[in-house]
Formats: C-alpha cells, structure tokens, sequence
C-alpha cells in the first residue's frame, strides 16, 4: 500500500518478482466506467461500521443509529456516505490492511485529504497536485491520500489512467532500444494518441489522464516545480554522477481501488516515501525496466566475463549506496532496507498486542536486496484479506474466480 512507507515491492509495483504480473498499465484504462456501479454491500458496511465504533468508541452518533441510517441509505439510494471520520479510518485501515506493504507502522499518520466533491478533471487535477505539495514537502516526504467520489448506483467515479502520479515515459527507438522507462512504452504511446507532445528524454514525466463520466480522457502536465527528483551520486565514485541518473522523490500509487465498508473508491491516489531498494533494486535494475547493472558494471570497472565473480551483486550495492546517499544529501526522505525491515517487526508486535493480526505476503515484504540479513525474512507470516483494503482489479477478478490473484 500499496499505502506511506509503502516500501519495497509493496502494494504496486509493475511486475510481481517472482511471478511476472503483468505491468498494470497493461490494464484496460478506464475498464468499469462504462457500466452503472453495483449497490454498496450492506453486510461489509456493517462490518467496517461496527469496527470504526470498537476502535473509535466516543461517538456523539451511537452504534445503532449509525447502523439504522446506513441500511435506510442503502435501501433507498443503493448506497450511503461516509463521515469524513469514517473515511480517515478506512483509509488508515486500508494501510494496515495492505499485505505487501513493509512500511505499515506509521498507518496512524496518513494524511486523508476529503475530495469527493470534486467533479470536473480540472478540479480533480488541482486537487492531486496539492496532494504533491503537501506529499512532497520540500523533501520531508509526508503520507498522504485523496480520496475523490466513490462508484455510486447513479454514477460511476472518476479515474487516471496512470498508475503512479509521477512515472517516466519510455520510447521504443528504431534499433529495437528503448530510452526511458520500458515498463511504460505502451502507456507513453497511448498519452501520444491522445495528444502528448513526447520529448523523447530518458526521464520525461508522463502527463496525467484523467477520466470522468461526464468527460472524454483529458491530458495534464504536472507542474514541474510539484516533482522533486533526485540526481543519483555515488559517496566513493566521483564519476558515477557521468552515468546520469536519477528518479523522483514520490512514489504516489493512482491505480489501486480503496474498498471500505462496500464501498468502492476507484481514485485515491497515496502516497508514502520510498524505501531505497525500491529504486535500486528493482527500477534501474530490472530486465524490464531500466537494467543498469551491466552498464554499472562495467563503469564501476568489474570483470564480467563469468558469473562468479558476482559483479552483478557488487553493481547492485553500489547502486543501492548511490540511491541513499544521493536521498540523503538532497534532503529527501527514504528508508533503507534494514531499518524498515525492523520497523515492520515492531509494527507487527505493536498490532499483536492491540489483538489484531497483520496479514502480510512473505515474497512481497523481504526485500529485494539481501533479504536473507533482514529479520522480515527469517518469519511466517498469516495471509488473508481483511477490508477495508486497496486493490488492483486484475486480483479482484482473480479472487472472484477463486484463484491466485497471479493467474497461476
Ligand atoms: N515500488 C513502487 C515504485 O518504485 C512504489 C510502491 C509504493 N512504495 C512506497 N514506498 N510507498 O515506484
């Protein structure tokens, strides 16, 4: 989580590690829009009701009053509304809900920004580049998330295509090469269809898609002073800054669904900051995405004729290094492996001792990087889906057929 320390493969990444989920922006853009959105599910609205009451006991609307209203909402208009306190708590709760996520204990802290008035891409858009303000921070990165309207029987909710806020866009070149981002060639061709003037760097910001009932798809730029970005510099190696990376501050996932008490919210983007492996470890590094460890390799002057002499793992560190070193120097907020990892086993003991279980995927929590000198790994974790929770919809389809949410 998904959700803010939403560390390490947590809630999205494009491609399971071990299993190659597809890239979520190979998801049809837009899918459910089209269609009239389902009545709220009364039974999970009690559900998430009554939890709310247990965790919040001094509510100045008693349990059962609470309880009479939302099934009378239901009945009459298919759905009800959430208390802006109700909303807070579903947010929170669906961090701490979200299984892959390492970065959980500070679920308390999310910011929850209400804005589910807002109606036209315009506003919608305003509205997530406050979310970059206020997420950014000058550096001082802050978890937030903008819940915007949810899927009501009289009108489905608003969408974005992307699936962060803040991604860079990829060209296939006429040689079979790629420059920029590989995990997003077919969405920077779409953008492109759409209007998307393409500068054709290796780390161009894609524009957001957003998408209403009442609207067509419409394009728009983030501001460049809202996207804080880090050019990456290695403490040991001088030339390192010649290879000329870098990456942004803000992970903000924008494609996964909040479901709290039946109700679903297809847009409320969050936001936590990043845990360094993240960057290091799997977006430079990946096959399918940027896959810079040869080009590292051999910078770093490694001998790479066999695989055992590990210049693989070597150019890996160094990377990693180069990501917390460049972070910290700039000011910007990130974790790394081992402290998040001791963080999550504190978060599990503290929700242990509320007698609550923490639900959480082995494979996605133990980071991508020695994950073996982590404690996260050396566990057994307890799987199940507790709500409210954040979703992406090709598992919600999977879970519905009774499979693995991977298609295996
Ligand atoms: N792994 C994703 C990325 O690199 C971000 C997932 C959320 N991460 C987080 N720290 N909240 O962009």
């Amino acid at each position: 989580m998904n959700s803010e320390t939403l560390p390490a493969r947590t809630t999205t990444d494009s491609t399971h590690p071990a299993t190659g989920e597809p890239a979520a922006e190979e998801r049809r853009p837009g899918a459910g829009a089209d269609h009239a959105p389902a009545a709220a599910d009364q039974g999970e609205a009690e559900e998430f009701v009554r939890l709310f009451h247990t965790e919040h006991p001094d509510q100045p609307v008693p349990l059962a009053r609470r309880l009479h209203h939302i099934r009378a909402q239901i009945d009459q208009q298919g759905t009800y509304s959430h208390t802006e306190e109700e909303l807070a708590f579903g947010a929170r709760v669906a961090w701490r809900n979200s299984s892959r996520c390492i970065g959980r204990l500070y679920w308390k802290s999310l910011r929850v920004l209400d804005r589910r008035e807002a109606t036209t891409p315009e506003q919608i858009h305003q509205h997530l580049c406050e979310h970059l303000r206020q997420a950014t921070n000058g550096g001082r990165i802050r978890p937030v998330i903008s819940v915007f309207a949810p899927d009501t029987p009289a009108q489905p909710a608003p969408r974005v295509w992307n699936d962060q806020l803040i991604r860079y866009a990829g060209y296939r070149q006429e040689g079979g090469g790629i420059v920029g981002d590989p995990a997003y060639v077919g969405f920077t061709d779409t953008v492109r269809r759409l209007g998307w003037q393409a500068p054709e760097g290796a780390w161009d910001v894609l524009p957001i898609v957003i998408e209403t009932h009442q609207d067509k798809p419409e394009l728009f730029d983030i501001p460049r002073d809202l996207v804080l970005e880090v050019d990456l510099t290695h403490p040991e190696h001088p030339h390192f800054a010649e290879l000329g990376l870098r990456w942004h501050a803000v992970p903000a996932i924008s494609n996964m669904r909040l479901r709290i008490g039946g109700i679903d919210y297809p847009l409320a983007p969050f936001n936590g900051w990043y845990m360094g492996t993240e960057i290091g470890a799997r977006n430079l590094v990946d096959a399918n995405r940027y896959n810079l460890l040869p080009t590292i390799a051999e910078h770093l002057g490694y001998d790479t004729s066999s695989e055992t002499t590990l210049w693989r793992d070597r150019a890996l560190v160094e990377l990693n290094i180069a990501v917390l070193h460049s972070f910290h120097t700039a000011g910007i907020k990130i974790s790394d492996h081992h402290t998040e990892s001791r963080h999550f086993l504190t978060h599990l003991e503290r929700e242990e001792g509320q007698g609550r279980t923490v639900p959480a995927d082995w494979s996605w929590i133990v980071p991508p990087l020695s994950g073996g000198i982590t404690p996260v790994f050396h566990r057994y974790y307890e799987q199940a889906d507790q709500r409210p929770n954040f979703y992406l919809d090709n598992d919600a389809k999977n879970r519905g057929k009774g499979g693995c949410p991977y298609g295996h």
